[in-house]
């Protein structure tokens, strides 16, 4: 008889590390057409906190190289439930998920990836917030799918409120949605145009930027940061490049903000993980 999946999970992580991996590699296959297999019925209905334990079971189980690495931010965005969300960034997308009928699923390639960090470079982030005081609440200017404030809200060892303000309403309801699923409180987003309501993140400790606005746009953000200084708020800003090197110029040379902690990003040459603090 089918075993409900959070049981067993739940066996499969008392077992030796052997067996695990075994596990794993049973539900988690690549095809001859290097696509990840995944046997989805294993991939529902499991509470946050063994999500958490399942991430760090997939990263220990690639780190011992039994399993391909380049397949592992797949699994980790379906384990988080931040899937089929294609049709949220319609005109970049081209290729559909393929399903082959049954309970499995077969995932393609990067697409929306582009529009996200990679699960390393958040780990640096993850890594300054828990070893540093004062971080109980983080807001992410332009949350997209979601997928960084969940993982943070995953890895990070104390419990911070978070909020994520997106412009398109259908990411937001889709990112609310995996709060509820998860019954993540402390997780929330809001359909909200940060450039024209800056009050909707006044006064956060910390803010995540990845991308979130277009080159034209940098100097009003960068105004609404510079307020926040000038009224005496003290925060820290984590800005992850994916291409904008406009972005990173303006945080580099904004009065009243040190560069903290610079690290190269793992996902694109060239990138930086930077975290700033206000003086
Ligand atoms: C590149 S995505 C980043 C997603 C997310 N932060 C992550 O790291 O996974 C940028 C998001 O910012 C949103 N955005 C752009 N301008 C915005 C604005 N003025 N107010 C709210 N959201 C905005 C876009 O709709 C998009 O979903």
């Amino acid at each position: 008889m089918f075993q409900k999946p959070e049981k067993k999970w739940t066996k499969v992580l008392s077992q030796p590390f052997e067996k695990q991996s075994k596990f794993l590699n049973k539900i988690c296959k690549v095809n001859r057409r290097d696509a990840l297999i995944l046997n989805e019925r294993y991939f529902d209905g499991l509470s946050f906190p063994l999500v958490g334990e399942i991430v760090e079971l997939v990263q220990k189980v690639i780190a011992a190289g039994e399993f391909d690495p380049s397949f592992r931010d797949l699994i980790l965005d379906r384990l988080l439930r931040v899937i089929g969300i294609e049709e949220l960034y319609p005109e970049d997308y081209e290729d559909g998920n393929e399903c082959n009928g049954d309970d499995d699923n077969v995932i393609f390639g990067e697409n929306y990836h582009v529009y996200t960090a990679c699960y390393d470079d958040l780990d640096i982030l993850v890594n300054f917030i828990n070893s540093t005081d004062g971080i109980s609440n983080l807001c992410d200017l332009g949350s997209g799918s979601g997928r960084a404030l969940f993982y943070l809200a995953m890895k990070v060892k104390k419990e911070l409120n978070y909020l994520g303000l997106e412009l398109v309403d259908e990411r937001v309801k889709f990112t609310n949605e995996i709060s509820k699923y998860f019954s993540l409180d402390n997780v929330r987003f809001q359909t909200c145009d940060f450039l024209e309501d800056p009050q909707a993140f006044h006064g956060y400790d910390a803010y995540y930027l990845y991308d979130s606005v277009g080159t034209e746009n940098v100097p009003h953000l960068i105004g609404h940061f510079k307020n926040l200084i000038d009224d005496g708020q003290k925060f820290y800003l984590f800005f992850i490049s994916g291409w904008d090197e406009i972005m990173l110029s303006a945080l580099n040379e904004l009065d009243g903000l040190k560069l903290v902690e610079g690290n190269d990003s793992h996902k694109q040459e060239g990138r930086v993980v930077n975290i700033y603090q206000t003086l």
